[in-house]
């Protein structure tokens, strides 16, 4: 199986439009140590010609023109793509923004929890995926299910499982417990392939290590996760946004409640951060947190880095 990051970055990307964090600040004056990212998604293969993105950002367009493997095959055929499936892992505006990049009368599968697809088809502007091109799949929890799209076999498997976190932003509910939070809401991905038997496990949202999630992960050759924020406060701290991390459905990188402490124990062979904020001190590649990170053996998640499992 081959994966490649699309987009590293969380919500806004780095640097973000409207933002004059230090950070931003640094990778847009080109400062060493930093490096610009696209937001959330990954891109899987079973065999380097047909894809499933997990996720579809709002710089999809431009994350297409970074990868020649995502191009159109060449192959004679005046329209087409080896993008066959998207795999979202939550309603959140950049996780499903992208799906619109995908118009163009194009065949391939969405698969989303129900909630999400619910949200699809109560925004008419999803209709331009035309429904008898683009089929709009039901996952199923903690059910493993054979991925095809464009009347492919894709050789790869998906079981979609709950994590903690939360409804999407526009979705809120500030009268309802956990905003109106569901189950299903957030979920965690294993990708398996079908020829190998490897999996990979993506969860680019999630607010707590739980007992459930400890136990999935455990032993897992290939992890990438939330990197969200390297602290719950680094936000209010930085005068970016009166919220903390698990208000926003994150858990934090550093700290006793941290998920560098919960993976230790963990046993997972390779783990990588992804959905990485522009706040995070981990994007510096200088900064004592991205030395903490490192020595615990995390990679700071960057656009184009290709994994072969
Ligand atoms: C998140 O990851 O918390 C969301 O993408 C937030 C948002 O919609 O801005
Ligand atoms: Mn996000
Ligand atoms: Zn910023």
């Amino acid at each position: 199986m081959l994966i490649k990051i699309l987009g590293s970055g969380a919500g806004g990307g780095f640097p973000q439009w409207n933002c004059e964090c230090a950070n931003c600040r640094a990778v847009r004056a080109g400062a060493p140590g930093f490096a610009a990212r696209t937001q959330s998604s990954l891109a899987v293969s079973a065999d380097g010609d047909n894809w499933v993105l997990l996720n579809a950002s709002p710089d999809l367009r431009q994350q297409i023109a970074a990868s020649p493997a995502l191009a159109p095959a060449g192959n004679g055929a005046v329209r087409g793509s080896p993008i066959k499936a998207v795999v979202l892992t939550n309603g959140d505006v950049d996780h499903i923004s992208g799906l619109l990049t995908l118009r163009e009368a194009q065949a391939f599968s969405v698969y989303a929890a129900r909630r999400v697809l619910d949200v699809l088809s109560g925004n008419r502007i999803f209709d331009i995926l035309a429904r008898n091109l683009v089929a709009r799949v039901e996952l199923p929890l903690d059910e493993k299910i054979a991925l095809t799209g464009a009347g492919l076999d894709l050789g790869l498997s998906i079981k979609a499982f709950p994590v903690p976190g939360k409804i999407a932003l526009y979705l809120e509910d500030a009268s309802a417990p956990d905003f109106g939070t569901k189950e299903g809401d957030t979920l965690g991905l294993e990708i398996i392939d079908h020829k190998t038997g490897r999996s990979c496990f993506y969860i680019p949202g999630c607010s707590k290590i739980d007992a459930p999630l400890v136990r999935r992960l455990e032993g897992a050759s290939l992890v990438f996760f939330d990197g969200t924020l390297y602290r719950e406060n680094e936000m209010i701290e930085q005068g970016l946004l009166g919220k903390t991390g698990s208000r926003m459905g994150h858990i934090n990188i550093g700290g006793e409640d941290g998920s560098i402490a919960a993976f230790k124990r963990l046993g997972v062979a390779r783990k990588i951060y992804v959905h990485i904020n522009n706040s995070n001190p981990v994007l510096n590649a200088s900064s004592k947190e991205r030395e903490t990170a490192r020595a615990a053996g995390w990679e700071i998640g960057e656009d184009g880095l290709e994994v072969l499992l």
